[in-house]
C-alpha cells in the first residue's frame, strides 16, 4: 500500500507532555505534579455555572443545544468587545471570533497565514502548543532571545533583518506571565516591538491567557501590544484560565479581513463552537460575580506562587536559579550548564514522585536542556512544599 499520509501529518510530533503523562499515570496518586499548567478546580465557580447550565438547557427553547454562528454567540462576542475596551483595545463584533480554546486560534491562524518555509519568530522558550501548530504548518521557526524583561527587541530586529522580506510572516509572543517562563514583556519593549511590525511588514500574535492573573495590584501588566498596532496584531484571549478549560472557548481580536478568513477556516474545522458553553460563559462573565471571581483567582494563585518560591529558596542547591513571576502559573528553573533535565525525569516521577516538564519541550529546535518548567497552579501549598523537597533531593545527586 502507498503511504497515504500528507506532508503536514508527517511533520506532526508527539508532545513531551504526552510522553511524560504515561510515566505520571504509572506513578499513581502520590505523584505531586508540577507538570501540567492546569487551573485548580478549587477556583471553578461551580454553583453559578451549574445554575446557568441547567437554565440554558431547560429554559431557552433549545438554543443552547443548537448549532450557532461560526463567529460565536452574539452576546459573548459583544461582551468580549467591552472587556477588551478595559485594556484599551478598540474592538467591535467584526473584529472578533470565538474559537475552540485559544489553541484552535493558533491552529487556524497558522492555516490561514503560513505556507511551508515561511518564518515565524518566537521567544525561546515558548508555548508547546504554538510550536506544534507552527511546525505542522511547515513554518521555519526562528528563536528570539528572551531575558527577564521579555522578548529582546534588538535580537528580534537582527533576525527580522536577516530573513528575506517575502519569508517574514509572523511574530508570536505571550505578553504576560509567559508559559513557560512566567516572564512579562516590559512596557517600553512592547512599543519597540510594535514599531517593527510596520517597518518589517509582519504580523504579530499576542497570546494572553494569563494577563488577568497578576498577584497584586502593583503587578497589573502594562497595556497589551495590540493597542500599539491594532491592524497588525491578532490578540488571543481564553476563558480556560479565568473560568474553566472545559468550555473550550477562546477568542481572537483582529482586523476584520483576518477575522473573515479565520471564520472560513473555522467553518471547515468545526462549523461553530459549543453554543451551550458560550452561553454559560456569557451568563457568568456578564454577571456581577465576575470581577470578584477574578480577584479571588489572583490571591489564590499568589498563595501557591509564594509556597513554591519559599520552598525553592529553602530547598534548592545554590547552583540553581529560577524566575520570579508576578502572576500566572509558571516558574522557569535554570540548572547549571551541562545538566540535562531529561536525564533525571524518570527518576523524579517514578522514584521521587514529583513531575515537571523538561525545558527542551519549549524550544523550537529542542535545544534547551538545562531548564525545566514548574507549574504551581494545581497543587495545594502543602503539597507544593513537599514536591519541591522531593525535587531538590533528586537534583542534588544528579
Ligand atoms: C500560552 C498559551 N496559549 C494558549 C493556550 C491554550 O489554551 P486554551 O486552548 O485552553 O484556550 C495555553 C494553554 O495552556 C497557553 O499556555
Amino acid at each position: 500500500m502507498k503511504n497515504f499520509f500528507s506532508d503536514k501529518s508527517r511533520r506532526m510530533q508527539p508532545s513531551a507532555i504526552r510522553r511524560m503523562s504515561k510515566l505520571a499515570i504509572a506513578a499513581g496518586p502520590d505523584l505531586i505534579s508540577f507538570a501540567g499548567g492546569m487551573p485548580s478546580p478549587q477556583t471553578f465557580p461551580v454553583e453559578e455555572l451549574a445554575e446557568y447550565a441547567v437554565s440554558e438547557i431547560r429554559d431557552q427553547n433549545g438554543r443552547g443545544l443548537q448549532y450557532g454562528l461560526t463567529q460565536g454567540h452574539r452576546g459573548l462576542v459583544q461582551w468580549i468587545c467591552e472587556y477588551a475596551s478595559q485594556k484599551e483595545i478598540a474592538a467591535t463584533p467584526p473584529n472578533v471570533i470565538c474559537t475552540t480554546g485559544s489553541q484552535q486560534a493558533l491552529d487556524l491562524i497558522s492555516s490561514i497565514l503560513i505556507d511551508p518555509g515561511d518564518s515565524v519568530f518566537l521567544e525561546t522558550p515558548s508555548y508547546i502548543g504554538a510550536i506544534a501548530s507552527f511546525r505542522n504548518s511547515g513554518a521555519r521557526m526562528i528563536p528570539v532571545l528572551q531575558d527577564e524583561h521579555g522578548m529582546v527587541p534588538d535580537d528580534l530586529r537582527g533576525k527580522l533583518k536577516a530573513t528575506p522580506p517575502e519569508k517574514r510572516k509572523l511574530i508570536y509572543l505571550i505578553s504576560n506571565f509567559q508559559n513557560p517562563s512566567g516572564i512579562s514583556i516590559r512596557a517600553d519593549r512592547r512599543k519597540q516591538i510594535a514599531v517593527m511590525l510596520e517597518e518589517f511588514d509582519v504580523l504579530l500574535i499576542e497570546d494572553d491567557p494569563y494577563g488577568e492573573i497578576y498577584f497584586d495590584e502593583s503587578n497589573r501588566p502594562p497595556l497589551p501590544i495590540k493597542k500599539e498596532a491594532p491592524d497588525r496584531i491578532l490578540y488571543l484571549g481564553t476563558f480556560s484560565k479565568i473560568v474553566a478549560p472545559t468550555f473550550r472557548t477562546g477568542w481572537v481580536i483582529a482586523e476584520p479581513g483576518l477575522v473573515q478568513k479565520l471564520e472560513l477556516a473555522k467553518e471547515a474545522a468545526d462549523l461553530c463552537g459549543s453554543m451551550l458553553d458560550q452561553r454559560i460563559l456569557y451568563r457568568f462573565c456578564s454577571s456581577s460575580s465576575f470581577p470578584e471571581h477574578l480577584k479571588k483567582l489572583r490571591s489564590f494563585y499568589r498563595q501557591r506562587w509564594m509556597a513554591m518560591d519559599e520552598s525553592l529558596q529553602k530547598e534548592m542547591p545554590k547552583t540553581i536559579s529560577w524566575t520570579h513571576p508576578t502572576g500566572g502559573f509558571f516558574i522557569w528553573v535554570t540548572l547549571p550548564i551541562g545538566q540535562d533535565s531529561e536525564s533525571f525525569l524518570e527518576e523524579a516521577i517514578s522514584a521521587a514522585k514529583v513531575s515537571y516538564v523538561i525545558g527542551q519541550a519549549f524550544s523550537c529546535d529542542q535545544s534547551d536542556k538545562n531548564h525545566l518548567r514548574l507549574a504551581f497552579s494545581s497543587e495545594h501549598p502543602d503539597r507544593i512544599q513537599e514536591g519541591v523537597r522531593r525535587l531538590a533531593k533528586v537534583l542534588r545527586h544528579n
